[in-house]
């Protein structure tokens, strides 16, 4: 499986900026086979598309999406405008989306199925907070996630267009990584709940981790099973962190 390498900028950057990211991105390309997929904020969509121009191992995505073609949705955005902007990936369901902006599991798999019906691929984020895990809930919360997420999704479409993020809100933006016994734990877990959710082709989706990742991190992430990439905030927003986490290993 290929492995993915994903930058999520969230609010940051003017255009101008992520422009000069993602050119610098361009220059310090790998070249390792992997594939690098940056999710700008929806107003440099477009520049950071035309920047990558297609090339092979690199494409962009938006952080989010809304589950209908057009319509009185204020402030949404649909599956086609961001084909439009060039983007070929969407995030849906990662935790800020369910925790600051109240998303429900449900709207989550809205979301995800109405996406991948427009042509996008989807990286369903799924994850639990510190309070769940604590409480022992982490398998029930994974499963529920994923379940839902992936409600309306056939199988082939899943292997073919989904990647699943596991980020646990508690390594968030928290300095915090997850140690390397609890992403085998979690990452065991998450393939295991996915093929009761999608049968055997669970095997085919990339599980990425996602939660303080970093350059001198994400080496041991990226050896250990069922974790095929990683989902990167903080440190993605300079190219130079980037391209080290993307060469890492
Ligand atoms: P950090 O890498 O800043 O912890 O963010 C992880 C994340 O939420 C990526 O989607």
């Amino acid at each position: 499986m290929k492995t993915l390498i994903a930058a999520n900028w969230k609010m940051h950057k003017t255009r101008a900026e992520a422009r000069k990211t993602a050119e610098a991105v361009v220059a310090g390309l790998p070249g390792n086979g992997r594939s690098l997929i940056v999710f700008p904020p929806f107003t440099a969509i477009a520049d950071v598309a035309e920047v990558f121009a297609a090339r092979e191992g690199l494409a962009v995505g938006g952080q989010d999406v809304y589950p209908a073609e057009k319509g009185a949705f204020t402030g949404e955005i649909s599956p086609a405008m961001l084909r439009d902007a060039g983007a070929t990936w969407v995030l849906t369901g990662h935790s800020e989306r369910r925790h600051v902006l109240g998303e429900s599991d449900a709207f989550v798999g809205r979301k995800t199925a109405f996406a991948l019906s427009s042509g996008l691929n989807v990286m369903l984020c799924v994850g639990e907070t510190l309070e769940e895990r604590e409480a022992g809930q982490l398998e029930a919360v994974l499963r529920r996630q994923l379940r839902e997420g992936l409600a309306d999704v056939a199988a082939e479409t899943a292997a073919a267009h989904v990647a699943v993020a596991y980020e646990p809100v508690w390594a968030i933006g928290t300095g915090k990584v997850a140690g390397c016994a609890e992403v085998l734990e979690a990452h065991a877990l998450a393939r295991r709940l996915l093929r009761d959710v999608v049968g055997a082709v669970a095997d085919e989706i990339p599980l990425l981790y996602g939660g303080s990742v970093k350059p001198d991190n994400a080496a041991s992430l990226l050896a250990l099973d069922n974790v095929n990439g990683l989902l990167i905030g903080g440190a993605s927003l300079e190219a130079e962190s980037f391209l080290r986490i993307a060469e890492a290993g």
